[in-house]
């Protein structure tokens, strides 16, 4: 057993501003309680729906100053940036297609911007906030959570240590059900079947971008071409709800990802398996405290997070001993821990190092954009194989 630990802990705490996570909806106040397990970023501004009733409501219930509470996400940019104590970072937190336009008011106004997946709807509005950023010298993370479990991070360390061998095939999946009937009373389903909110696609970019950025976090392949079909399986949906997706990468290895929402009894599926020429690592979201580990002809390992001894870029991400579940809001909240730490640094003039950046940035976030385009791509034109861009 090991001690839960508090080494990255420092006494300042950033401010931070929310635009999106209004009263009724999701992502936003798992946000706000993950920001909050560390202590050190609070809430002082907000945006948090385009109903300035809610934002009230929101704001209040909250603890935020009114004078704080914006009735548009550009005057909250443009106020906060002139206060003397306005915010460090903001969190976007509101459905896709808003994405770039939100982070882009941010960063020209000099604000650091955590973005919620997909971080835009266009690929090419991924690189063009890339380089703002860059201009600037703002820091971002784009926040794919399932990247921010221990047990992935320790994945990551023993492949690249060579704990598997070579890489020959990866099997990642993630079925949910929520989408397999016609809804119409569900406001997080109405956004994300609507290509005008969503982007061109539902389930791919909603979920199979997560397989995406969780396979290239673990592994570090590079996508060579990949082969997509995207199913409609409801009737009158517009959008993909099931997705089948093969891939070359480009060390040779040979990859196969499914995603769907129509999948009865899954609730939130999303599972890995990495094929190496020594030995096969696994690893299940809904049991993220545990990874599978099979070595050659050596009997199956099953390592426990806060039990086996984990590799120094994991285990500092771990808060609980063994056998006291940790979830979601522990992985989102180790991003924002990698992030905030970084900002900190920035904010002082010392210079990142790699592993100052262990948390999802820009170029993951396009690369899951990238990888959506692709796949629709592909799928429209018959499921033929396509090329994936380097984009560097
Ligand atoms: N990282 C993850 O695991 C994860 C999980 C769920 C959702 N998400 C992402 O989070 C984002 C939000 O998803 P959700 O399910 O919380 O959506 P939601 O519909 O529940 O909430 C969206 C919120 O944004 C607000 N909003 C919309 N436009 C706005 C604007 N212009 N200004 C201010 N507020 C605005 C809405 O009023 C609402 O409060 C999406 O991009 C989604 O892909 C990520």
């Amino acid at each position: 057993m090991i001690e839960a630990s508090n080494s990255l802990k420092e006494s300042v705490k950033l401010r931070y501003g929310m635009v999106g996570g209004g009263s009724g909806s999701f992502i936003g106040d798992v946000h706000r309680r993950a920001i909050s397990l560390d202590h050190q970023a609070e809430l002082c501004a907000g945006c948090f729906s385009r109903s300035f009733a809610n934002t009230l409501e929101t704001g209040k219930a909250l603890g935020v100053p009114e004078p704080r509470l914006y009735e548009s996400y550009l005057d909250m940019a443009k106020e906060e940036s002139k206060r003397e104590d306005g915010i460090n970072f903001v969190v976007i937190v509101t459905p896709n297609n808003s994405h770039y336009s939100i982070a882009k008011a941010f960063l020209e106004q000099g604000i650091n911007v955590v973005c919620d997946k997909p971080v835009t709807t266009d690929p090419d509005d991924a690189l063009k906030l890339e380089s703002l950023a860059k201009e600037k010298g703002l820091l971002c993370a784009v926040t794919y959570t399932y990247t921010g479990y221990p047990m992935v991070k320790h994945a990551k360390e023993l492949i690249a240590s060579g704990a598997i061998g070579e890489i020959r095939f990866v099997n990642a999946e993630y079925p949910q059900e929520w989408l397999a009937e016609t809804v119409t009373d569900n406001k997080q389903a109405a956004w994300r079947i609507d290509p005008a909110q969503s982007g061109i696609s539902n389930c791919v970019g909603d979920i199979g971008s997560h397989i995406e950025n969780l396979v290239s976090c673990i592994t570090g392949l590079e996508i060579d071409s990949l082969c997509a079909r995207l199913d409609k399986m409801v009737k009158g949906r517009q959008l993909d709800d099931n997705a089948t997706i093969m891939i070359n990468y480009t060390s040779g290895a040979k990859g196969l990802y499914w995603c769907s929402q129509v999948a009865w009894g899954a609730d939130n599926g999303l599972a890995v398996r990495v094929i190496g020429s020594k030995g096969s690592l696994s690893w299940k979201q809904e049991a993220p405290d545990y990874l599978t580990l099979v070595q050659g002809h050596n009997a199956v390992q099953i390592l426990s997070r806060g039990r086996d001894k984990l590799a120094d870029g994991a285990a500092k991400f771990v808060r609980l001993p063994s056998g006291h579940p940790e979830g979601y809001f522990e992985a989102l909240a180790n991003i924002y821990l990698a992030y905030i730490g970084a900002v900190k640094k920035l904010m002082q003039g010392i210079s990142l190092t790699e592993s100052d950046k262990n948390f999802p940035q820009l170029h993951d976030g396009w690369k899951g954009v990238e990888f959506v385009r692709r796949c629709v791509e592909s799928s429209e034109k018959g499921a033929v194989w396509v090329q994936f861009p380097v984009g560097e």
